[in-house]
C-alpha cells in the first residue's frame, strides 16, 4: 500500500512514522508512506499557498492551485483508490472504514489548514472526507496520522502476531475485555483466578463476557 499525504506543515509528520510499528511496516515494504510539502507546488513566487476568503470572514483558505499541482503529478503516476481530505465536518472515522481503507493500494490524504480548502478542490478532486472526531485540530496533519495508523496496523504482516489486529477493540462492534500481567498478586491485588487456570476454554468464555459486560457499561452503542 502506498499512502500519500500532502501537508502544508510537512515537519508535523515525521515522528509518527519514525518508529515502532509504523516504521517497521515501513521498513518491511508493506507501506510506502510518503509526504509532500504542498509549498513545493506552489507558483506563487512567496510560496504562498493560501489567501482571504471571497465575501470576507475570517481565517484564510488553501488555494487550489498547489494542491491542482501536487494530486495532478500524483494521478499521472498512479491511479489512487480514494483522494482523501481530512476535516472535522467529514464520516467520523471508525474501525469498520479503517478495514476498507487498508485493503486499498494507493490513497492520497489531503490535510487543511487554515480556515479550510476553496470547496472547488473538494467538488473537484476528493473522492471522501473523514473526521476523526467532532473537535476542531489546528491541521489535518495529526488526524492523517491517526487514519495512517489505524490503517497501516490492519495490514497483513504488519502486526507480528496477526490475532492482534482482530482482537482489537471494535473489530467484533466489542471492546476487549481486561488484561493482566505479572505479578499475579502485586501487594495483595489480585489477578483474576481464571487467567492463571490453564483452562483456555474457560478463559475464552471469561474474556468474551467480560467484553460484553463491558461494551454494555461503556459503549452500549455499539451493542445496537
Ligand atoms: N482537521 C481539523 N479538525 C479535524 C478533525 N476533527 N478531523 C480531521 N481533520 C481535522
Amino acid at each position: 500500500m502506498r499512502i500519500d499525504i500532502i501537508s502544508a506543515v510537512p515537519s508535523l509528520l515525521i515522528s509518527p512514522f519514525a518508529d515502532s510499528i509504523l516504521q517497521r511496516a515501513q521498513n518491511k515494504g508493506l507501506v510506502e508512506v510518503v509526504v509532500h510539502d504542498l509549498r513545493d507546488y506552489t507558483t506563487n513566487k512567496h510560496k504562498k499557498i493560501d489567501d482571504y476568503a471571497f465575501g470576507g470572514g475570517a481565517g484564510m483558505v488553501m488555494t487550489i492551485q498547489p494542491i491542482d499541482a501536487c494530486i495532478t503529478e500524483l494521478k499521472s503516476q498512479r491511479v489512487y483508490d480514494e483522494v482523501i481530505y481530512m476535516t472535522p465536518d467529514g464520516e467520523q472515522l471508525n474501525q469498520q472504514i479503517c478495514n476498507k481503507l487498508s485493503s486499498l493500494t494507493n490513497i492520497i490524504v489531503l490535510c487543511g489548514h487554515y480556515k479550510g480548502i476553496d470547496e472547488r478542490v473538494r467538488e473537484m478532486f476528493i473522492t471522501r472526507e473523514i473526521s476523526i472526531g467532532d473537535y476542531v485540530l489546528s491541521g489535518g496533519e495529526l488526524g492523517a496520522a491517526v487514519l495512517a495508523d489505524s490503517i497501516i496496523r490492519l495490514i497483513p504482516g504488519v502486526l507480528n502476531d496477526e490475532t492482534s489486529a482482530l482482537t482489537d477493540s471494535f473489530q467484533d462492534d466489542l471492546l476487549s475485555p481486561p488484561i493482566y500481567t505479572r505479578p499475579a498478586d502485586y501487594n495483595g491485588e489480585k489477578v483474576p483466578e481464571i487467567l492463571t487456570s490453564g483452562n483456555e476454554r474457560a478463559i475464552e468464555e471469561w474474556r468474551m463476557q467480560q467484553a460484553i459486560e463491558r461494551t454494555k457499561k461503556r459503549r452500549p452503542d455499539l451493542l445496537d
